[in-house]
């Protein structure tokens, strides 16, 4: 039987940085649910944010933590900011190329709740794109397509490995030790632009094997969606762009964000979404990205995946307005870790990037710091199992396994969306979320398959967590 030194159930940029950090003599194998590029960082556009120079380190610490809401874990945002800038260059002298501006230096761009250009960037606005075909092609791994992962296969405090269903057959892969890098939640909500695959079922899963999530309620919306395009996965308007001088206005060209904190456009994230969501309802007007400030040429070449992707929806860009609502994008709630990415209760199990939560992000995560999150963690809970003693005797588990999906499950996933969208969203109630509640534990009640149960008690926690925190913070803004 093969044993592996680690096993990664994910290949966005936490579990292929995992992989490479392993280095070749090492048998690793990486599990990917679909394609190895649907990930949450193959859809990356802003960039990736980083200490500019030494003296920025205190500054990006202290913007972390300001847009955190007190919730964040300073050793964490510590570790982020000073072992970020050695990540980043680390990438670079591995070959990988951010833009660089006319002067042939790194191009350090701007966005929301950063004191400073501090973002690096790839492909203009395919920044997630180009670090994951960069990370793919560097890989000496194997890799495991179209694979759920259904099962850890833990006894006590130990995980033994996953099982995987594959084409029709259930079968498990043993291994030393098991990093989770599954990504976060978005399928669960009903406008996301997550890659389609993410759905929160390796948190449910945790929270079965008696693991702990934190910080669930803590879910953020990015203020500037295109909604109206077919598919789950909405297409986003990268941040960048306000950095760069786009406008939010209403349908009578007025700039209402002032209204709502002094920093207008450049607010953190969550201010700009529950000020668009209050401006919708209050005025009954439509929203929009405004690029007039942008001459057409160099639009096209430092935003082209936008450029081309709105221009397929019949957009003139930057001409024309786009019609914008705040969706899902990234949990800074997760998978309870120590610093180390080490699940809480487990010895030899780890999370690491979006599915995590060491409290780096707090209540609501700065922007463009999740590509460098998955870079300093992945790479610390590498040199933690490497430098770990922990041996076991490997348990044979068996492979049976329950049915997957049921009869029904789709118009219940789709119910699920639209309940977490309407009453676990943007702006929430405390009524509405105590249906929600209920409703989700009749579903759990009935006739469904295990991937809808995971997806459900991801959710619930989701749920409870919004009604136990009564006060509005960070991403979490209740109406009582
Ligand atoms: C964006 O490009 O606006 C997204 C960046 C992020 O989520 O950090």
């Amino acid at each position: 039987m093969k044993i592996y030194d680690a096993i990664i159930i994910g290949a966005g940029i936490a579990g292929l940085n995992a992989a490479a950090s392993f280095g070749e003599d090492k048998e690793v194998l990486i599990i990917c649910k679909e394609n190895s590029w649907d990930c949450n960082t193959f859809y990356a556009q802003g960039g990736i944010a980083v200490p500019y120079d030494e003296e920025d380190i205190q500054v990006h610490i202290e913007d972390t933590i300001n847009v955190g809401a007190t919730l964040c874990n300073r050793e964490a945002v510590e570790i982020l900011c000073r072992d970020g800038r050695v990540a980043v260059d680390d990438l670079i002298d591995r070959g990988f190329q951010f833009d660089k501006g006319e002067d042939g230096t790194l191009h350090y761009t701007k966005e929301a709740g950063h004191s400073r250009a501090r973002i690096l960037h790839a492909g203009g606005d395919a920044s997630g794109r180009c670090m994951h075909h960069f990370l793919m092609q560097e890989n000496q791994h194997a890799l495991l397509y179209n694979s759920t992962v259904t099962d850890l296969l833990i006894e006590g405090e130990i995980c033994h490995g996953v099982r995987v269903y594959h084409k029709g057959t259930f079968r498990n892969y043993y291994a030393k030790n098991t990093i989770i890098a599954s990504g976060g939640v978005g399928s669960i909500y009903k406008y996301h632009t997550n890659a389609r695959s993410i759905s929160g079922e390796m948190q449910g899963l945790i929270l079965e094997k008696g693991g702990k999530l934190r910080d669930m309620e803590m879910m953020q919306f990015h203020p500037t969606v295109f909604i109206h395009n077919k598919g789950a996965r909405k297409q986003l308007l990268t941040e960048a762009l306000r950095g760069e001088g786009a406008w939010i206005v209403d349908e009578d060209k007025k700039r209402f964000l002032f209204e709502y904190d002094k920093r207008g456009p450049l607010s953190p994230r969550n201010i700009v979404s529950s000020s668009i969501f209050d401006w919708k309802k209050k005025t009954h007007k439509q929203v929009f990205l405004s690029l007039k400030n942008f001459e057409k040429e160099f639009f096209k070449k430092r935003f082209p995946t936008i450029y081309f992707n709105m221009k397929d929806l019949g957009f003139k860009l930057p001409a024309d307005e786009i019609p914008i609502s705040p969706a899902f994008h990234y949990a800074m709630g997760g998978i309870e870790t120590n610093l180390d990415g080490k699940v809480l209760n487990f010895k030899n199990l780890y999370a690491i990037g979006e599915v995590a939560s060491t409290g780096v992000h707090g209540g609501n995560r700065l922007a463009s710091n999740s590509l460098l999150e998955g870079l300093v963690f992945s790479k610390r809970a590498v040199d933690n199992i490497c430098s770990s003693k922990f041996n076991f005797e490997l348990k044979v588990f068996s492979q049976e396994e329950e049915v997957l999906v049921k009869d029904g499950d789709k118009v219940l996933k789709d119910e699920l969306r639209e309940l977490m969208w309407e009453n676990a969203g943007i702006v929430r109630k405390r009524s509405k979320l105590e249906q929600t509640l209920q409703r989700i534990d009749q579903i759990l009640e009935g006739d469904i398959g295990k991937l809808l149960r995971l997806r459900l008690k991801t959710s619930r926690k989701i749920v409870k967590s919004a009604i136990y925190r009564q006060e509005s913070l960070g991403a979490h803004y209740i109406l009582n």
